[in-house]
């Protein structure tokens, strides 16, 4: 009779600890995305403040059959054109839908993000009917001759 009685809550304790590991897993998984986007914002601020901001690509290395490279600055897809004028262009490559990375299309010309369809004519500035509502960011190149040092500045209007 003893033994009986003993059995449920042997059962209640054994149930509490699953119960307690279920909202444990629930809780985890309801807060690592906010915590992974929060880390992800706090880790794209402090890129201003830290290493390089700015790279080099050789001319040599955009042609007319390959007319654009793609590049990372601090972690950030930057995309380098060479227009058919021979004018060097670069813009941030992340879509700014919904963050995925941008590809030049030198037979149209634009830019298209394969994720949505988003696309971006020539100077980045986003295509009314697709998903980005927001332009890319041209930014600063300075030619050197054989080389073009593309820094993460925003480009100058002129
Ligand atoms: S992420 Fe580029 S169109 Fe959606």
């Amino acid at each position: 009779m003893e033994l009986i009685r003993k059995m449920p809550e042997k059962n209640t304790i054994k149930r509490r600890g699953i119960l307690k590991g279920l909202v444990a897993g629930a809780a985890a998984v309801v807060t690592a995305p906010i915590v992974y986007v929060a880390a992800r914002f706090l880790g794209y601020v402090s890129k201003g403040d830290s290493s390089n901001t700015s790279a080099t690509v050789a001319f040599s290395d955009l042609t007319p059959d390959k007319p654009s490279k793609l590049i990372q600055i601090n972690d950030e897809p930057i995309i380098v054109v060479r227009e058919k004028d021979d004018q060097i262009r670069a813009f941030t490559a992340t879509c700014t839908h919904l963050g995925c990375t941008v590809s030049y299309r030198p037979q149209v010309p634009d830019f298209y993000c394969k994720c949505h369809q988003g696309r971006y004519d020539v100077n980045g500035v986003n295509v009314p009917g697709t998903r980005p509502k927001l332009p890319l960011t041209e930014l600063t190149v300075v030619d050197k001759g054989t080389d073009l040092i593309i820094q993460l500045t925003p480009k100058a209007k002129s």
